[in-house]
């Protein structure tokens, strides 16, 4: 019996030192973004907003926005911090696709506490009528390479929270009042209109559905297939992985993604035609979106997850 409880101990010992975690403290970030004392966490850490986005250029835009500027380095990946237009900020770029942009994000909210999640950047247009430099406001994302694959096709399906046990949607819905907010940063923001036969043309900017997935789509039939299906209206391929990640931590959370190309057979040229504008829509967007949260705090306050 003696020797038995002895095996029993001993096994949980070594259970606990496989398992065991090496955790950095919130408060260890703040040290790494404050030139201040280690004790000293800097103002509205708690009340931070993170914002994400996949391509360098897309991040860099909008870290270039910021004052009082800090940055560092957690398991390699490089966050920086400050404020845009009167806004405490996290940036960080993700790196593209679901398992970089969900490793990424896991490891900002463990170490920075967000109080709400933006990802902004480039998609596809699946709506027809969409065209370079518009602008979708993701009010849902769905994973659309998700479920079982039949002999008729895929049938979509969430997968289980590990932190609930409970089977997700297939569509994560973002947050109600950053929807708000990024509508009405819609109607003021000034776009980059793109040139067409006609003269410029004014951006739309619109609320729809975007869709996820591991796969740069440059095919029509996809395109048509995503909007029979998905009512999608933009892809891309990291959105619905943030939103399932801060679903399953419930965080406030949404989506913001400027058009690139039309996801058919001229995607891959078109996105390098235009990906810097699209770009730089869809963060002049996030930027004045933190300009109107600032002048009416409470506009981003939690609005509560699905
Ligand atoms: N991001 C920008 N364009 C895209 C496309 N066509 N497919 C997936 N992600 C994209």
């Amino acid at each position: 019996m003696r020797q038995s409880m002895l095996l029993l101990v001993a096994c949980i010992s070594a259970i606990a030192a496989t398992c065991s975690c090496k955790t950095t403290p919130p408060a260890q970030n703040a040290e790494l973004l404050s030139n201040e004392t280690a004790e000293a966490e800097p103002a509205g850490i708690a009340d931070v907003t993170a914002i994400l986005g996949a391509f360098h250029a897309e991040i860099t835009l909008l870290q270039d926005k910021l004052t009082d500027r800090k940055e560092c380095e957690i398991e390699g990946i490089k966050f920086a911090a400050g404020r845009m237009n009167g806004r405490d900020v996290v940036t960080v770029w993700t790196g593209v696709g679901k398992v970089n942009a969900a490793m990424t994000t896991t490891l900002l909210i463990e170490h920075f506490k967000p109080k709400e999640v933006i990802f902004t950047g480039i998609a596809g247009g699946v709506d027809p009528n969409l065209q370079p430099g518009d602008i979708v406001i993701a009010h849902k994302t769905a994973h659309h390479d998700m479920g079982t694959i039949w002999p008729e096709g895929l049938f979509f399906r969430g997968v289980k929270n590990p932190l609930t046990g409970i089977e997700n949607p297939v569509f994560f819905h973002a947050d109600e009042e950053l929807v708000k907010l990024a509508e009405r940063a819609g109607e003021k923001v000034g776009l980059r209109k793109i040139d067409t036969v006609h003269g410029p043309r004014e951006p739309r900017v619109l609320t729809g559905v975007v869709v996820t997935g591991d796969t740069f789509v440059a095919s029509e039939e996809k395109c048509l297939d995503l909007r029979k299906r998905l009512d999608a209206d933009a892809v891309e391929m990291e959105g619905a992985a943030v939103a399932q990640i801060c679903r399953q931590r419930n965080i406030p959370h949404v989506v913001i993604r400027s058009i690139s190309d039309n996801a058919d057979a001229g995607a891959v040229v078109d996105k390098q035609m235009f990906y810097i504008l699209a770009a730089q829509n869809s963060s002049s967007l996030v930027s004045e979106m933190m300009l109107l949260a600032a002048s009416s705090p409470d506009t981003t306050e939690k609005a509560g997850a699905e």
